[in-house]
């Protein structure tokens, strides 16, 4: 899978790109991802990319052509996938990972200052996906968050297989709590099914905790497993 970036900060996003596992993917060619500056596709004498509002309003607005060239540059000769990091997209969900993890080429928008020129939207119809309701200064820290959800999805990213299909979110329940050693700390003992070495009753122990957990923490996702069971 390639994923490239399109963004005013490609240093920000390579830093952590280049880190743990997602930096070891990409050394071990699993993943290609590329970040564009996308200040290079600028026509401006000055080398600027953005501008004052029509209307007047505070802050500044990305301009839509080094935008426009510089997702066209990268997309030439390929069918991508174009997605646009903004708090006006559907949220990020597992499902939508899942999805993305399925492409052979997405393109990632970020936006910067006050937005971008509704215009380049309207030309190159992104995807728009928002990572919550929430507003940051940027699209790069999104950016980066649908990069780690989408990679980690990918076959040999994780080192184990087993790893992302149990934990949060894949099955629509949360994950179990887990212990490493010691076996007693600060007199908390670690529950004593997990240390019998019975492998079934373990996976029980496990699978139950799942289901009070997110039944206690996140009733809304307990109502919706619920519900999926019963369509079943
Ligand atoms: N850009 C600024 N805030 C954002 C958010 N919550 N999700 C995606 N892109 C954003």
């Amino acid at each position: 899978m390639k994923i490239d970036i399109l963004t005013l900060f490609p240093e920000m996003c390579n830093e952590v790109l280049n880190t743990s596992i997602i930096g070891r993917a990409k050394a071990a060619g699993l993943v290609d991802i590329e970040c564009h500056n996308i200040r290079d596709y600028t026509e401006d004498k000055h080398r600027h990319v953005d501008d004052t509002p029509y209307g007047g309003g505070t802050g500044m607005i990305m301009q839509a052509q080094p935008i426009y060239d510089c997702y066209m540059d990268v997309t030439k000769d390929r069918d991508c996938h174009f997605v646009y990091m903004t708090p006006q997209g559907k949220t990020l969900t597992q499902d939508k990972v899942r999805e993305l993890a399925s492409y052979e080429n997405i393109v990632v928008l970020c936006g910067h200052y006050e937005g971008v020129d509704e215009r380049v939207i309207e030309e190159l119809c992104p995807e728009e996906i928002s990572i919550g309701d929430y507003v940051l200064t940027g699209g790069e820290l999104p950016a980066l968050v649908l990069c780690d959800s989408v990679c980690r999805m990918l076959p040999g990213v994780l080192r184990n297989e087993e790893a992302f299909e149990k934990e949060s979110h894949f099955s629509g329940l949360l994950e179990y709590p887990q212990y490493t050693r010691p076996p007693v700390w600060r007199g908390r003992e670690v529950p004593e099914v997990l240390l019998s070495g019975h492998h079934q009753n373990i996976e029980k122990w496990q699978n139950e905790q799942s289901i009070s957990r997110t039944k206690e923490k996140r009733p809304d996702l307990y109502d919706s497993y619920c519900s999926h069971i019963i369509d079943k």
